[in-house]
This record gives structure tokens, sequence and C-alpha cells, in this order.
């Protein structure tokens, strides 16, 4: 049975939801982009349940917005959710500058210092200030390490996942919004009993006129494919025949529906026209895509094959012939290369196979800005008995540039700390918060800030919204931080040995 189940304004009341569902018995849970749930019974009773997903999206990195320099690359001493460790800011402009020139390839930048002084912050800080159009390819050590593939390959997988390419094409499109989708069958020309589609009429319009096709049956299946229906607005590439849907027309943008539908205007202009399209792509894409290869070896078909997903292996030789295509491009100037950068965090982690195939792989043309990090002070390389600074061997470190992130004050702690209890929603008092700042000062950042929820669920349960300084101490009472528990474990007896 198919019932209208109603309509119901959210809570911001800007939209409204109608909800057609297929009636059973059973409970219906409709997860609704727009932030609300709503349970949906037999009995078309509507039960609003509160979404958790907006509370529960807040990670220990949430309040990282940028790196929050201003225009002259000076680091403000508090901005975009970061508090001091200016120096180290300045120097991750610094990468980002390099990084936008794209003069650069094959540089490394280490961030080293203790437990909590902001190395990751600070990463994600460089990604956030790239934005969306340059690639960031965030990675631990520890993540070379699998029983199937080589860690080498774990490596190179991961570098040219950070190396971008921009293709720009004009490109003999037709475009518009779908009139008509008609498959036109006839019997098979091989006899038998079934029939095959000759050809497709699509009827396109835009804003100036509108202009009827009939396609090839393999355009049909581009078409299936993008799951076209009337009321689309697609283009047709002309000389290959690729479909690509853009989205809904907006005149149908009244039509109740459940999916996230992007709506689009009709486009402008004829229906036959040159378009310049930019499309976005990593190295990795193109390897991936083209896997097996399928013959052709332009740009054009191999960013063709990306859709289609029959594997084999990666090898090296079909990165290099990907390698001489895009260098081809980007000599004609149809391809741009956009240098990304590729983030190793827990650095030391890696063993000395694979310092030595990062020192080739930074030296190799097509590589990005490579940003280490790393806690440890001289210790082991990973793999052999040799001690080194960070764990890392010294030709390597040596062609990297080494920044290093120092410890807060307890007023930087205090000002981070109320970041963070802003992010998470929690009101903290003065009080409160210099006795997280002092607690900081006494245990690690990390504490400090693992301690905000809890003193917020004991102020709520004494009634109070506001986390004061009680709280803090009542909490500080219940849990130990690691060097106290490990001052404990020293001198406690009975514990297993
Ligand atoms: N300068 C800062 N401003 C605001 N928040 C910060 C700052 N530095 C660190 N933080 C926050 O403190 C916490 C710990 O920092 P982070 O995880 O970056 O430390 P780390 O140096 O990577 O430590 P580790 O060596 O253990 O990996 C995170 O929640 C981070 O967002
Ligand atoms: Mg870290």
């Amino acid at each position: 049975m198919k019932v209208r189940l109603g309509s119901r304004g959210t809570t911001n009341g800007s939209f409204d939801i109608s909800i057609y569902a297929v009636c059973t018995r059973q409970t219906i849970l409709l997860d609704i982009v727009h932030r609300n749930i709503f349970i949906l019974t037999a009995g078309a009773l509507i039960e609003e349940v509160e979404s958790t997903t907006k509370t529960a999206r807040i990670a220990v990195h949430t309040h990282i917005k940028g790196l929050g320099l201003t225009p002259e690359g000076v680091a403000l001493p508090i901005a975009s959710g970061l508090v001091g460790q200016e120096k180290a800011r300045e120097a991750c402009g610094v990468v980002v500058d390099l990084i936008k020139s794209k003069k650069m390839a094959g540089r490394a930048l280490l961030l080293a210092g203790a437990p909590g002084t902001g190395k990751t912050a600070l990463a994600l800080g460089i990604s956030q200030e790239l934005g969306g159009k340059v690639p960031f390819c965030p990675m631990v050590g520890s993540e070379v390490y699998s029983s199937e593939v080589k860690k080498t390959e774990v490596l190179m997988e991961n570098f040219r996942r950070a190396i971008g390419l921009r293709i720009k094409e004009n490109k003999e499109v037709y475009e518009g919004e779908v009139t008509e989708l008609t498959p036109e069958e006839t019997e098979n020309p091989l006899g038998g009993y079934g029939r095959t589609v000759s050809h497709v009429l699509v009827g396109l319009k835009t804003t100036k006129g509108g202009k009827q096709l009939r396609l090839d049956p393999s355009i049909y299946e581009g078409l299936q494919k993008e799951g076209v229906t009337v009321g689309d607005v697609i283009y047709i590439e002309a000389n290959s025949g690729a479909v690509k849907r853009v989205g809904r027309s907006d005149a149908y943008s009244t039509e109740f529906d459940l999916e996230a539908e992007e709506y689009v205007p009709i486009p402008k202009g004829d229906v036959h026209k040159k378009k310049e399209i930019v499309q976005d792509v990593t190295l990795h894409d193109l390897d991936a895509s083209n896997a097996k290869p399928q013959g052709g070896g332009d740009v054009m078909s191999m960013m063709a094959a990306m859709g289609k997903n029959k594997k084999t292996e990666i090898t090296e030789k079909l990165r290099t012939e990907i390698n001489k295509v895009v260098n081809r491009y980007i000599d004609q100037g149809v391809a741009e290369l956009v240098p990304g950068v590729l983030f190793v965090d827990e650095v030391h982690m890696l063993d000395i196979e694979c310092f030595t195939f990062l020192n080739r792989a930074l030296e190799s043309s097509l590589s990005p800005i490579v940003v280490f990090a790393t806690n440890r002070g001289v210790c082991n390389i990973r793999g052999t008995d040799v001690l080194a600074p960070h764990g890392v061997p010294v030709d390597l470190l040596d062609r990297m540039l080494i920044v290093r992130t120092m410890p807060y004050s307890v007023e930087e702690m205090v000002q981070i700390m109320s970041i963070r209890a802003a992010v998470e929603g929690i009101t903290v008092s003065e009080g409160g918060l210099t006795a997280l700042g002092s607690i900081g000062a006494r245990t690690s950042l990390r504490y400090a800030v693992q301690m905000l929820t809890p003193s917020s669920i004991i102020a709520k349960t004494t009634g109070r919204d506001e986390v004061a300084e009680e709280d803090v101490g009542e909490i500080d009472e219940l849990f130990f931080d690691s060097k106290a528990s490990a001052r404990l474990l020293k001198d406690a007896e009975g514990y297993l040995k």
C-alpha cells in the first residue's frame, strides 16, 4: 500500500518535507538528510527523534579551521582554532605558499615535538588552508605493514594520491534538460526472439530552444548508468558520447523527493555548444582506473576508464605509462599538475626499507610535498640497531626541513581549553578553566581536554549548566592521568606481574 503519510516542517521551519512510504507493520526508519529522523509506523504516527549526528561529529581536531595567519604570513596569537605555537604555524604557512606556487616538488618537512603539542593539528591546518582542490593525503607510518601489499607499494600509492591533475578541455557537448527519453527497439538482427535497442531518442531543452537527438545504443547505456530520467539536466560529449548528469532541473524542485537532489537551472545558450570542462583527478585515480589497460594512450580515454570497475594490479610499468601520458599532456598545456601534500604521521614507525624508498621517491619529478610528524627523540631506526634522531636515518633527515613544536604555557592551555569547550557546547566558568589549565600543565593537554565532558556531566548532576572549579576538582580525584597511574603502579603491590 502506498500512502502519503504527511508533511511537517523541520526544526528551523525553512523547508517542508512530505513523505511517501510503503506501509508495513514494522516501524520504518527513514533517515532524512535534513538532519531530522522520523519514525513512521503503520498508524501514520510520526514521532520526531533528535538526531545525534551533529553532536557525535565533534572529534579531537574539530576546532582546527586553518593556520590562523595574516596575509603576510604572521601568526595571530589565537585564530582559526589554533593557539600559540607561532613559529611552527608560520613555517607551515610557508609550506602552504610553496604548494600554492606549484613550483616545487619533493620537499619534505618534519614536525617534531613532544606528544600533544599540536603536530597533527598543524598538518590538518595545512590541509584546511589548501582547500578542497589540492590533494591532501594523510597516512600513519604503521599503515605500510600489511601481509598482502608490499610496504613500498603502500607508500607509492599514497604518494600518487597526493598528486593531482587538473584537466581543462574545451569540449563539444550537447547540454540541456531532458524532455524525452525513448529507446527504440527493433528485432534482433542476429535472429532469435530478443529485441535490441537500435537507437534512443533524447529531447534536450535549454532556455534558448530545444533539440531532438537520435543516439547510438551505447549512449543509451551511459544514460542508464547515470540514472537519467526526464527532467534531469545532462550533457553528452559529442565525440566520445560520454554522458554526465549535472543534476535535476530546478523546474522540478517542488516535487516530493526523499533523496538529496541537486537542483540546477536550465542551461543557457544552444543545446549544441562548446563547453570548458575542468576535472580534478589524482594520479592514483588514473592508475587505478587504468589498472586494466583499455587501449588508447591519451588522457581522455584514461579518464573514461575511471567508471569501469574491472581492475588488475597496478604495476610499475603501468605507472610509467601513465606518467608518460601525463607529462605529454602537461607539455601540451591540456593538463596542469597540482602537487599536494602527503602527510605521514608517526614517521618513526616506518622501517629502513621505507626510508630508502622515500629517499628515491622524493627525488622523482612527480612528487608531492611530504610532511612527516614524530614525537620520538633519539631512538632505533625500525628494522636496525642504529640509533638516530627521531628514528629517521640521517640521510633522509638531511633532505628535510625540521619544524619544532613547543610545549604550551598554562595561559595557552587555558585558551585551547576554552576553544574546545565552545566547540563541545560546554560552558565553563573562569575558575573551571584555570583549574583545567593547571591540570594540563601538571599532566598533559590531551588529558585536560578529556576532562571537559566528564566535568560537565558532574555539573549537570548537581543541577548546573556551567562547569565550576569544584566539578573539575571532583573529576580530577576520580580519574588518573598516565603519570599518576604509572606512579601508583610503581609502588602498588598485589598486581599481577
Ligand atoms: N596550538 C593549538 N591550538 C589549539 N588546539 C591545539 C593546539 N595544539 C594542539 N591542539 C589540540 O590538542 C590536542 C592534541 O594535539 P595533537 O593531536 O595535534 O598532538 P600531536 O603533537 O600530534 O601529538 P602526538 O605526538 O601524540 O601525535 C588535539 O585535540 C589538538 O587539536
Ligand atoms: Mg599526532
